[in-house]
């Protein structure tokens, strides 16, 4: 048998050559087939933030009614997580069936405003802050369930204002704290951050505007990352009448560092709209004479 090494150039050896290079040629052009499969079509995109939307609400004839508009707007929103909070010593049937069917993201909590601090029936309205606890409820479960990295926004969505989808995308890449204007609120059309070169430097409101932030609940919202960074920011449940809203911003940013949106603050994409409270005379009277709507028929 003759022994001869790969670098010998006999035919036998030359043919063994030929197969070994086209074989590696059908690899190499497998391989290279593999790895354009691979290859995204499209550059890759940063993962869209989440918009955490926590909703302090109560129960009342309208509770469902809200909730369910409100639902409907947030099925729209890609990437929302729905904290919804009750004002209530424990978690309702009600708003937990809800929350089951709705098809959203959601965490379901409750904390019930203490006695003192809530509002009576028959109270104006502006007697006392709404919300606050469970807005604190719903900070709370964020920095022991969210870690900062994740990246994130922080909306707090009363169960009663009405929401364009617009608004969303404006607030999700929030660095600090963003705001807009908001529609039919403080007895206005609208309010708002004036804005000069790009900056918010006062703002409109009929209503002391000497306010270290004199906004609506409804036209602000914040980072995830900066209020993890600041354990203590929380609303402040004995806050004189329109001051919730700064007793939480004020410990976390400056009026300068404001990131307006919507154009510059001059749309308005969400409106402070509130639900007339539906009279039940009728149903009272039909009550009397033991003809009163069926108590086990949700509404
Ligand atoms: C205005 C602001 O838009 C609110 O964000 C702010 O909390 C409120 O004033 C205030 O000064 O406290 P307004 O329409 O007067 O809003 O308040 P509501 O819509 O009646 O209540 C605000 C939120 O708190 C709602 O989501 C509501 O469901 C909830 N709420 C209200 C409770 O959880 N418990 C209550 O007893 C009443
Ligand atoms: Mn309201």
């Amino acid at each position: 048998m003759r022994s001869c090494s790969w670098r010998c150039d006999c035919t036998e050896h030359d043919l063994a050559k030929d197969r070994t290079i086209s074989r590696l040629r059908e690899k190499l052009h497998s391989l290279l087939e593999q790895t354009k499969k691979a290859e995204p079509t499209k550059p890759l995109k940063p993962p869209l933030p989440t918009i955490y939307v926590i909703t302090p609400t109560y129960a009342r004839l309208v509770q469902k009614a809200e909730l369910t508009r409100l639902s409907h707007t947030f099925l729209l929103v890609p990437q929302l997580h729905w904290i919804v909070v009750e004002d209530s010593p424990h978690r309702t049937g009600l708003v937990s069936e809800f929350l089951s069917h709705s098809g959203l993201a959601f965490t379901h909590l409750h904390v019930a405003t203490p006695h003192e601090r809530k509002l009576q029936e028959g109270d104006p309205s502006w007697l006392k802050p709404r919300g606050a606890e469970q807005r604190n409820e719903g900070l709370r479960w964020l920095r022991e369930n969210i870690r900062s990295q994740e990246g994130g926004v922080i909306y707090f969505a009363d169960d009663d204002n009405t929401y364009s989808l617009q608004l969303f995308e404006e607030m999700r890449w929030t660095q600090r704290v963003s705001v807009w204007p908001v529609g039919l609120v403080g007895g206005m059309r609208y309010e708002r951050p004036i804005v000069e070169q790009g900056h918010v430097v006062r703002f409109h409101t009929g209503w002391r505007p000497s306010r270290p932030f004199p906004l609506d609940m409804a036209g602000f919202a914040v980072s995830l990352r900066l209020v993890l960074a600041n354990p203590e920011a929380r609303f402040d449940g004995d806050a004189p009448m329109g001051f919730l809203e700064s007793s939480f911003l004020q410990s976390l940013v400056t009026m300068e560092e404001l990131e307006p949106k919507a154009d510059l603050c001059t749309k308005v994409l969400v409106w402070h709209t509130r639900t007339e409270k539906p009279k039940m005379k009728r149903e009272e009277a039909m009550q009397k004479q033991g003809l009163g709507s069926d108590p086990a028929v949700e509404v």
